[in-house]
């Protein structure tokens, strides 16, 4: 089982021609309301790979807190450790997308109510997994209890340090990778003293160029097919989502980078977080 415990956000996007100057109003070309955070994301980008995938996540008891659990009942995914809290607000996130990137604000709503206590309660599902994912967008504390959690069972830990916080030194060794992108890359590397302890956990993940792993110090760059982007969102989190079932299946960890790049490069292909994340005939 892959277990991921993260955001859940409802994704408000507006496309546009042109970022509006501080003070200006533009007008922009679409709107649209999708299901994303990167949590879900990583769950949704697994399952349709066809792994178990399990989600440890909160919303609110407002509509999008409704229409996001509605959304996850049409995918195979185990939702039966999404909490609804009551006079809580779904978290978003407010979308600008032009010239084929974005720029993100995220309000975090329920997902900063997924406590240290939360994850504890949830102590044995993350026993039983053998992969589990973790990513910034909830409290740092709950991050920490889960790796406490995994790593006194045999549970190997993905983390993605996004939103970039700097990582304490003593998580690294209850973590398998580590996956940052290129700018998160920077601060985590000149935040670190002992290299030989981080390199081999880091994989970055490098937009168009592909994804890079370290084997016995040495860069290894592993290249990403040439697709048409429309909306990078979601991208890393369709990487880590498909890394995990890579892995989860037994692949060596080039093979799993190779798999999870590709599913990363078609999921830029159509418009929302989740909506261009390949299944597995896709691939
Ligand atoms: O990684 C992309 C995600 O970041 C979006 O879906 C948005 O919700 C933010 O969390």
């Amino acid at each position: 089982m892959i277990t991921v415990i993260g955001s859940m956000n409802m994704d408000l996007v507006t496309i546009t021609n042109r970022e509006p100057a501080l003070g200006e109003t533009v007008l922009g070309e679409n709107f649209l309301t999708v299901p994303g955070g990167k949590g879900a994301n990583q769950a949704v980008a697994a399952g349709k790979l066809g792994a178990p995938v399990k989600m440890i996540g909160c919303v609110g008891d407002d509509l999008f807190g409704e229409q996001y659990i509605n959304h996850l009942k049409g995918h195979q995914i185990n939702i039966e450790h999404i909490r609804s809290l009551k006079n809580e607000k779904t978290g978003i996130a407010s979308i600008t997308v032009w010239n084929n990137d974005n720029k993100i604000i995220v309000v975090p709503g329920a997902n900063k109510r997924i406590t240290p206590e939360m994850v504890e309660s949830h102590r044995e599902e993350i026993l039983k997994s053998s992969w589990l994912l973790l990513q910034f967008e909830i409290p740092l504390e709950s991050v920490e209890k889960a790796l406490e959690i995994a790593a006194e069972g045999d549970v190997n830990v993905i983390v993605n340090p996004a939103p970039y916080h700097e990582i304490p030194n003593h998580w690294l060794e209850k973590i398998t990778y580590l996956t940052p992108n290129e700018a998160e890359a920077q601060q985590l590397l000149s935040s670190f003293a002992n290299m030989s302890s981080l390199l081999p956990k880091l994989i970055i993940t490098k937009g168009k160029a592909g994804a890079e792993l370290f084997e016995d110090g040495e860069k290894v760059l592993i290249p990403a097919p040439k697709v048409e982007a429309v909306d990078t969102t979601g991208a890393g989190d369709t990487f880590n989502g498909a890394l995990a079932v890579g892995l989860f299946e037994g692949m060596y960890l080039k093979e799993a980078c190779q798999f999870a790049v590709k599913a990363a490069s078609l999921s830029v292909t159509k418009l929302g977080a989740q909506a261009g994340m390949p299944n597995r005939d896709e691939l």
